[in-house]
């Protein structure tokens, strides 16, 4: 588990998806020189894995298969990371990621990144759904990140649109919205708010000031 006392410094950053956290994450984690780590990229590789082997990611047994044989390094590839990006990985994603078995596969990987950064950084930034929860609960800093789900869907809708010019806003708002519901509403690890965690809502800030509102949280 990660501990105050343990250095390094420790940021957990969730929210629903397409907020702005691994935009606002990144930017904290360049701003601090701290490691980030992308923990829904962990559950997106997973749900294409799973795919990929022509499997279900509703099916416990393929599902955890993949999630056993998940490679932490290939995921940082260019042609990886564009095929986590695409709203099938992130269906799946949410399919496996309500499984315990899962969950708890993947858990200890993320702990070990908190709390030993790599490249000898001396923090670490982590987002995804449970991190201020379950995963690094006594985290020194916690963002809770969230904007309408109109607004998310106007965001989600442009960054996929470069891909897929057949999309529409409507399926993009509809995804999220069951994506959301999925990962609200399951028994494990269930997206929500820490309760020490500050709730940063972006529906009307520009990137720079969310980035300002976070650093002005952590800073206090
Ligand atoms: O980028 P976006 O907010 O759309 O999603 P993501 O952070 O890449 O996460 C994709 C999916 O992985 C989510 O819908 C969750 O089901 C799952 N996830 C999770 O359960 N726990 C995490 N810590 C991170 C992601």
């Amino acid at each position: 588990m990660c501990s105050l006392s343990a250095k390094p410094t420790i940021i957990a950053v969730d929210g629903p998806a397409a907020s702005g956290k691994g935009t606002l994450a990144r930017r904290l984690a360049e701003k601090f020189d701290y490691a980030y780590l992308d923990t829904g990229a962990l559950y997106r590789a997973v749900g294409v894995a799973v795919l990929n082997a022509g499997g279900d990611p509703q099916d416990d047994a393929d599902a955890l298969a993949a999630a056993q044989a998940l490679q932490l390094e290939a995921l940082n590839e260019a042609d990886t990371q564009a095929t986590l990006r695409t709203a099938e990985a992130g269906i799946a994603a949410s399919h496996v990621a309500a499984k315990p078995q899962v969950r708890a596969c993947i858990l200890q990987a993320q702990r070990d990144f908190a709390l030993h950064p790599p490249a000898g950084k001396t923090g670490a930034i982590l987002d995804g759904r449970d991190i201020g929860t379950i995963v690094c609960p006594t985290a020194a800093h916690k963002l809770f990140v969230t904007a309408s789900a109109e607004v998310r869907a106007e965001r989600r809708f442009l960054e996929l649109r470069r891909d897929n010019d057949q999309l529409t806003i409507d399926e993009v708002l509809r995804d999220i919205k069951d994506r959301d519901a999925r990962d609200a509403n399951r028994d494990t690890a269930p997206m929500k708010q820490a309760g020490d965690a500050h709730l940063l809502d972006t529906s009307d800030l520009s990137i720079e000031e969310a980035v300002e509102a976070a650093l002005a949280y952590i800073a206090r």
